[in-house]
């Protein structure tokens, strides 16, 4: 794509973001909600605000940590969710703060650090809530004059040709200093894209070769990112999508990427307060899959299914009959995000209708699509993952957290950790207490065996009872066995999102 058309496509951006020009209409009782919330629910200290901007600590290690399993896991996620008595809407609205758990023959150290956008900075000066923020515009905003103004890097962490990116969906990386955690800014992957947006979930192939996509609401347009294992752009491209939606994730097969467009339609009618009021779910419509040739942006083709939601895929691969194969946590709506995390964040409690693992098959062919619930309907899950050595090739293996619906937890959460062997059938499981909530969970390969034969299981989980985040790390093969070893902090984080382990 030339210069000249990703600057017209930039002029579109800050209405891309979402982000009408409206009245504040903040609501400072939200707080107050919250903190009154807490004596019934201590749970809820996993969507507190952290008061702080940095976190270091050695962490207590109990049990046996694999001495092959070193490197430092990093994660992010919404943690500044108040400035002053303004409290955010929306647990996704919530300014990043990026961790790094480092793990080796000294122990595990821990160091967090709250990214400093330009909007952090802003704030900061300002001494109060200025930007209009995911679900809500605080009272007296300030004109938003690109998406980085808003850029909250919240999502997740990418750690590519030695740079350490904090990734959103609507805006640029948030480059990180790797060693001390201290902000570098905003990165541009070439400069005539800079501040298009880089979704929070790359696909990359084993060999480093790296695939995204962002999306414009206002203009209408899918991105598309294609980057070499050394972070050089080999091509981008646009795709037109009408209706247009939130994308969050992604396919990459052998040759072929996969968007799924979903029916909650970007329709900003003027009277909306933020981006996410902006959208309309449209059950009624079909959910709409894009087929890309990975070599040639320009020629794709749509399929359909009927509505439904997806936030995260597992993985994807193509069969030699031209058949994509992927999975994904699929819900039939959009209502955890609308509602349930937006509650939360004053304390209520809303139980959305979860989601369920499914199978999809696409035939590039005759361009015919199915889908098929995956472990049964009393299995919830999310935040699927597979051994990065077979990331858009057949897996075998898949790790997700998961709950069964017949015993929920006290907190409402995911509260099991799973890890599914295909060739077998069988489910390893394990369940957390309820004292705890667990976080995403990732399998982390051992490098010096085959893929998805041996490896472990990491992930954090909130102790609510002692407010204090642990790392646990599991044997993949036997997590019913419970963590081969814990990792405790002397304090507890706000409930994060996605994280990533680099072996070192
Ligand atoms: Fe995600």
């Amino acid at each position: 794509m030339r210069r000249r058309q990703f600057t017209q496509l930039i002029a579109g951006l800050s209405a891309a973001a979402g982000l009408p020009a409206v009245a504040g209409v903040g609501n400072p009782s939200w707080a107050q909600q919250f903190k009154s919330a807490l004596a019934d629910r201590p749970w809820l200290l996993g969507y507190r605000t952290v008061q702080q901007p940095r976190f270091a600590a050695d962490a207590e290690v109990s049990g046996s940590w694999p001495k092959d399993l070193t490197g430092t896991f990093y994660r992010n996620g919404p943690a500044q969710h108040e400035i002053g008595d303004y409290r955010y809407r929306h647990w996704f609205a919530g300014d990043g703060m990026l961790q790094a758990y480092r793990v080796g023959a000294d122990g595990v150290n821990h160091q967090a650090a709250l990214i400093e956008t330009y909007k952090v900075q802003a704030e900061r000066r300002a001494g109060r809530a200025l930007y209009p923020g995911f679900a809500s515009t605080p009272p007296d905003p300030a004109p938003v004059t690109s998406p980085d103004a808003v850029n909250v890097a919240n999502i997740s962490v990418l750690h590519h040709h030695g740079k350490l990116l904090a990734l959103w969906e609507a805006g640029s990386p948030w480059e990180m200093d790797p060693e001390d955690l201290s902000t570098r800014g905003a990165y541009a992957f070439s400069p005539e894209m800079r501040g298009v947006p880089f979704s929070a979930h790359p696909r990359i192939e084993p060999d480093g070769t790296l695939w995204n996509f962002g999306y414009l609401s206002s203009a209408k347009l899918l991105v598309l990112w294609h980057v070499d294992k050394n972070g050089k752009l080999v091509k981008a491209g646009k795709v037109k999508a009408d209706p247009i939606s939130m994308v969050h994730d992604f396919v990459v097969t052998r040759r072929h990427l996969v968007l799924m467009v979903p029916p909650l339609h970007y329709s900003p009618d003027g009277a909306a307060s933020s981006f996410l009021d902006a959208h309309k779910w449209r059950p009624d419509d079909p959910t709409r899959l894009l087929v890309v040739d990975k070599n040639n942006f320009d020629n794709h083709f749509w399929v359909e299914l009927p509505s439904q939601w997806v936030f995260h895929y597992g993985n994807g691969w193509e069969d030699d009959n031209g058949v994509i194969h992927f999975d994904a946590a699929r819900a039939g709506d959009p209502m955890a995000m609308i509602d349930s995390f937006r509650e939360v964040m004053r304390g209520n409690l809303t139980p959305s209708g979860g989601s369920h693992h499914h199978e999809y098959r696409i035939d590039t062919r005759t361009r015919k699509v199915a889908e098929a619930p995956m472990f049964g309907m009393n299995l919830e899950t999310e935040f699927p993952s597979v051994d990065p050595r077979v990331s858009g090739q057949r897996n075998r293996r898949l790790t997700m957290m998961s709950s069964n619906t017949l015993t929920p937890p006290v907190h409402g959460h995911l509260n099991e950790v799973s890890h599914f062997d295909y060739d077998s059938g069988a489910r390893a499981v394990y369940r957390y207490p309820d004292t705890e909530i667990p976080e995403e969970h990732i399998y982390v390969a051992d490098p010096s065996r085959a893929a998805e034969t041996d490896g472990w299981v990491i992930g954090t989980a909130f102790d609510w009872k002692t407010d204090q985040t642990l790392l646990n790390v599991f044997d993949a093969r036997a997590l019913a066995d419970g963590p081969l070893a814990t990792a405790r902090l002397p304090y507890g984080l706000p409930l994060g999102l996605h994280g990533r382990f680099v072996h070192g």
